[in-house]
């Protein structure tokens, strides 16, 4: 017998939310119900009928619009989430308040732009009995997951060294202002040291370099995650690159295997390449649904928890305090 889904609204319309809508159609736990922008023009089939992957399109004339949170709470009091895709800086601020008005929350990443606000999210969380994931998407990912296996299954031996980049051209609006975005190094070089975290846990110590360009804070950094016994890690971010790109490369004993697209490519010395196609890569998918289920069985996301996504911010800020003193070594 078919069981009823699960209600949700996205809060924030822009280019995540509109991402986060396309993945709604195919899930089996959860409907999209209604969305909430403060800004109506967004709520145009032009801009919805966006297609990422083959995750489906967001249909808005079937979906409930509102254009202020009060009025999304009181339209829609029976929804089973909200998915947050604001600004950076009311992460921590709409998600305490949706989880206080009795909503489970997804929250875009970054979790938030300081540990203080993070902690607040966490005792919001407990002190409440509401769900909080924040989507950390590649922990989500299929591709980046494969590499992960390798490294856990020792199929290839010892992991020497993991190298990982992201960069791409200068984002427009509140992303330019470092009180809002954290600058490059917390919209993009976040996803890669949590995937990091994710997979190798918390480094000795680490170093970073990097550049202060248009946010005011560090747009453009190279830093090294250390471990004593560990492999040799390097994360690349950067807004001052212009076109698009991003992957990671794993150097194990017996093989390198990188991503490339949504295919994982292994190299073997003296063997042809070898690529391997994960089932269904599309990680914004696959994080809605994860969390779908979670809320159904009333179960912490452990895939993500919020103490792990805080510690990815924590990580961050002394990533920062390096950069800005010249790729000072901080212990942890
Ligand atoms: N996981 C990823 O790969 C990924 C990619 C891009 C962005 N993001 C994250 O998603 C979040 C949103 O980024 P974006 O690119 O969609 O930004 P955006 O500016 O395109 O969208 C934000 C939307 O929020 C709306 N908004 C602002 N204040 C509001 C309020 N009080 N109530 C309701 N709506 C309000 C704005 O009108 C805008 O439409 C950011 O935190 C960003 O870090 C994640």
């Amino acid at each position: 017998m078919a069981t009823k889904k699960l209600k949700a609204a996205i809060l924030g319309f822009g280019g995540m939310g509109h991402c986060h809508a396309a993945q709604y159609e195919k899930q089996k736990d959860v409907k999209l119900v209604a969305l909430c922008d403060i800004d109506p023009s967004k709520f145009t089939m032009e801009n919805v009928a966006l297609n990422f992957g083959d995750s489906g399109k967001a249909d808005v004339n079937a979906l409930r619009c509102y254009t202020s949170y009060e009025e999304l709470i009181a339209g829609e009091p029976d929804l089973d989430y909200i998915d947050i895709c604001l600004p950076s800086d009311l992460h921590c601020e709409y998600s305490c308040r949706a989880m206080k008005d009795g909503f489970n929350v997804l929250c875009e990443k970054p979790m938030a732009l300081n540990t203080k606000d993070c902690d607040k999210m966490i005792k919001t969380s407990y002190d409440t009995g509401k769900l909080l994931m924040i989507a950390q998407c590649l922990r989500f990912s299929d591709s980046f997951n494969m590499i992960r296996k390798f490294y856990e299954n020792g199929k290839y031996g010892k992991l020497l060294r993991f190298s990982l980049h992201r960069m791409g051209g200068f984002p427009e609006g509140w992303f330019r202002d470092v009180t809002r975005s954290g600058g490059a190094l917390m919209d993009l070089h976040i996803h890669d040291i949590d995937f990091v975290m994710y997979m190798l846990g918390k480094p000795d110590s680490l170093r970073a370099r990097g550049a202060v360009v248009v946010s005011g804070g560090v747009d453009d950094l190279g830093a090294n995650l250390i471990y004593k016994d560990g492999p040799i890690v390097d994360a690349e971010s950067s807004w001052a690159r212009g076109g698009w790109q991003c992957g990671m490369a794993a150097v194990f004993e017996k093989a390198t295997v990188r991503t490339d697209g949504g295919d994982v490519i292994v190299y073997e010395a003296d063997k042809p390449l070898k690529t391997l196609k994960p089932k269904n890569d599309n990680m914004y998918f696959n994080e809605i649904a994860y969390f779908a289920k979670c809320v159904k069985i009333n179960t912490r996301p452990e895939v993500a928890s919020i103490e792990s996504t805080r510690e990815t911010i924590r990580i961050l800020l002394l990533e920062t305090k390096s950069a800005l003193s010249n790729g000072k070594l901080i212990k942890l």
